[in-house]
C-alpha cells in the first residue's frame, strides 16, 4: 500500500480479534512511533505492550481504579472496566516522560507523543493491523499512574487497542477541505 492511501484509509475498526502483530512487525511499529517530530530530542514517548497474562494485569487496576476513584461504581460499570482490556488482543499504553526544558514545556512533549501515536496507529494499518485509541477514566489523570506503576512526571495518553479488524467495514466520510482549509497566497 503506498504512504498516502495508508492515510487515507487507516480507521478504528469496529471490532478487533487475534492475531495480534509478532514481536518482528512490533519492532517496526514501534522504531516508526520513535520517528516522531520531537524538539530537542527529548524522546518523551514510553509504551507499555500489553498481551496475555498482561490484559489480566491491565484488567485487575481498572478493577483497582474504579473501586478507588469513581463514585456510585455500579456491578454493571465495574463488569464493563473488566472485560475492557479484553477487547482486542493486544493494549499499547501510550505515555510520555515529561522533562523540565527550558525550550521544550510540557505540551510540546505531549503533542511528541501523540504524533507518536498516530505514527503507530499508520504503521500498524500498514501492516495489515487495526487500532483504536482510546481513553475514558483510565488516562488524562494523575491518580492512574500509581496503578500503573507509573511515575509522577509521566501522563498517560491513552490505550492502543490492537488486533486484525473484524466486522462490517466502516464505511469512511468524504470530508469536503475547503471547510477545514484557508488559502493565502
Ligand atoms: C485522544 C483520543 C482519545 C479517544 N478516546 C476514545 C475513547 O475513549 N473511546 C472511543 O470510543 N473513541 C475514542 N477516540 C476516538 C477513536 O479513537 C476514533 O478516532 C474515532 O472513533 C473515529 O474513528 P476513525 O479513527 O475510524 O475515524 C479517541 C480519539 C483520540 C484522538
Amino acid at each position: 500500500m503506498n504512504a498516502i492511501e495508508n492515510i487515507l484509509k487507516r480507521n478504528s475498526p469496529r471490532e478487533l480479534v487475534a492475531p495480534h502483530p509478532t514481536e518482528e512487525e512490533m519492532n517496526l511499529v514501534f522504531n516508526c512511533a520513535l520517528r516522531a517530530p520531537d524538539h530537542a530530542w527529548l524522546r518523551p514517548s514510553r509504551f507499555i505492550q500489553v498481551t496475555g497474562d498482561g490484559l489480566v494485569k491491565l484488567s485487575e487496576i481498572f478493577q483497582d481504579f474504579a473501586r478507588e476513584n469513581i463514585n456510585d461504581l455500579t456491578d454493571i460499570t465495574l463488569e464493563k472496566y473488566k472485560n475492557a482490556p479484553f477487547r482486542a488482543p493486544m493494549v499499547i499504553i501510550v505515555i510520555s516522560n515529561i522533562r523540565i526544558h527550558p525550550k521544550v514545556p510540557e505540551v510540546e512533549q505531549l503533542l511528541s507523543t501523540s504524533a507518536a501515536t498516530q505514527n503507530i496507529l499508520l504503521a500498524l494499518h500498514a501492516l495489515g493491523y487495526g487500532g483504536i485509541w482510546r481513553t475514558g477514566k483510565f488516562a488524562l489523570n494523575e491518580i492512574i499512574l500509581k496503578y500503573l506503576g507509573l511515575d509522577q512526571n509521566q501522563r498517560v495518553l491513552g490505550y492502543l487497542y490492537v488486533g486484525k479488524a473484524s466486522g462490517r467495514q466502516k464505511k469512511l466520510p468524504k470530508l469536503d477541505i475547503s471547510q477545514f482549509v484557508k488559502k493565502w497566497s
